[in-house]
């Protein structure tokens, strides 16, 4: 969507994997979905080195409203969860250099059972979130038929553009129905929405990852033209920092939602993160690679018979990213290759591994091997050859 926004991919924290629907405050004040949760989550994004890296989004999931509009039609926030309203609390993220994003459904009902919005809703809810000075939208698809989600995604997209408020777009449409082409039109959703989710939610496991992983890649003849400056594929959360992965895990959620040009959109609880998750999360050389200028997603360009899969990105200044990835479930898998046998052009390139900060040259031709743990990855920023300039000797 060329609203301006989102010209690399966003980045920040969303509750919904992590946190749910728990609207159990009384029991469990310090997790339940409820104005104090964002302002920690906020006061750890801006205190814990986040927000410098890109990490700027705090999205309310589900389960936030009450469950009956308020006397003029509009969606109000449960009182008893929300006292300050959002408002307020879109201005305690203004405050410190974050955003606010919400969610709502297009549909009689959200995923939760709160209050939809109908195709007679969207633009008063447009103009709700925009009165709150709300920065982003998420709207889900739940409780509503083909012929509605076909009005009401574009409807909604120009609702948002009226109120003026530059407003981050997500949608949710083509993930139901089916995430793929005839059904879905990623020309127009590219014109329409700034993301989308294509496939199925994340849960915490790693599972649930390779599930996802698989999809997106299977399918990436579809999927990686669609993405680009504005308009983004979404995989889903990031749940690093949670119950399901393990380091080697986490890392390579990391580096695949990099490859993909993936929003980055954490659902964990930052006040308890481990160190090791975090310095994943906060790893400079990969954030850098997900946010390339250039917003060209990747692919996966190799599938061995050894289990190894090798996934390529193209970024600006004729650099590239490379990621080695292990299926094996034995041991960590010595596998060689050269640069030339993975298409890249004769020449000399510089290499950081992204993950160990090491760094090497390395020639087209030369073989190299790479040690990839079980479910791990290797994952290398390629600067551009080298060329040899000879004007300084004339
Ligand atoms: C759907 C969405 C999730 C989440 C829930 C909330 O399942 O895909 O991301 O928003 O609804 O109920």
């Amino acid at each position: 969507l060329n609203n301006g926004l989102m010209r690399t991919p966003p980045m920040g924290w969303l509750a919904w994997e992590r946190f749910r629907c728990d609207i159990d405050c009384q029991n469990d004040p310090k997790n339940c979905i409820s104005e104090n949760l964002f302002m920690d989550m906020a006061d750890r994004l801006s205190e814990d080195g986040w927000r410098e890296l890109g990490y700027v989004y705090i999205n309310i999931d589900d389960c936030w409203s009450s469950m009956e509009r308020d006397e003029n039609g509009r969606l109000q926030p449960d009182p008893k969860r929300f006292p300050g309203g959002i408002h307020k609390l879109a201005r305690y993220m203004h405050d410190r250099g974050l955003k606010l994003g919400i969610y709502g459904d297009m549909g009689t009902h959200t995923c939760g059972g709160y209050p939809g919005t109908t195709l007679d809703k969207i633009q008063i809810d447009a103009q709700t979130f925009a009165d709150w000075e709300v920065d982003m939208f998420k709207f889900d698809g739940c409780y509503s038929n083909a012929t509605e989600q076909e009005q009401g995604y574009p409807l909604m997209s120009k609702a948002l553009n009226a109120t003026g408020r530059p407003i981050g777009y997500s949608c949710s449409w083509p993930a139901y129905v089916g995430g793929l082409p005839p059904k879905v039109n990623y020309t127009q959703l590219g014109e329409i929405c700034n993301l989308w989710r294509n496939y199925d939610d994340i849960q915490d496991s790693w599972d649930s990852v390779l599930n996802i992983i698989d999809w997106f890649f299977d399918n990436q003849d579809a999927l990686q033209p669609a993405a680009g400056p504005g308009r983004w594929n979404d995989p889903d959360m990031l749940i690093i920092g949670d119950f399901g992965l393990s380091l080697d895990q986490s890392r390579s959620q990391m580096a695949l939602w990099s490859i993909m040009a993936a929003p980055l959109f954490m659902s964990n609880d930052l006040r308890t993160i481990s160190s090791g998750a975090q310095s994943i999360l906060q790893n400079k050389i990969a954030i850098g690679i997900n946010q390339d200028a250039m917003g060209m997603a990747g692919r996966r360009i190799l599938k061995e018979k050894s289990g190894i899969e090798v996934f390529w990105r193209p970024l600006s200044n004729n650099a590239s990213a490379l990621v080695f990835f292990s299926r094996r479930t034995d041991m960590p898998y010595r596998y060689t290759s050269s640069l030339r046998q993975l298409n890249f052009t004769t020449g000399s390139y510089k290499i950081i591994d992204v993950f160990t900060g090491k760094m090497a040259s390395l020639k087209d031709s030369t073989d190299f091997v790479v040690s990839v743990n079980p479910s791990g990855v290797v994952m290398w920023y390629v600067s551009a050859p080298a060329r040899m300039n000879l004007n300084h000797l004339h």
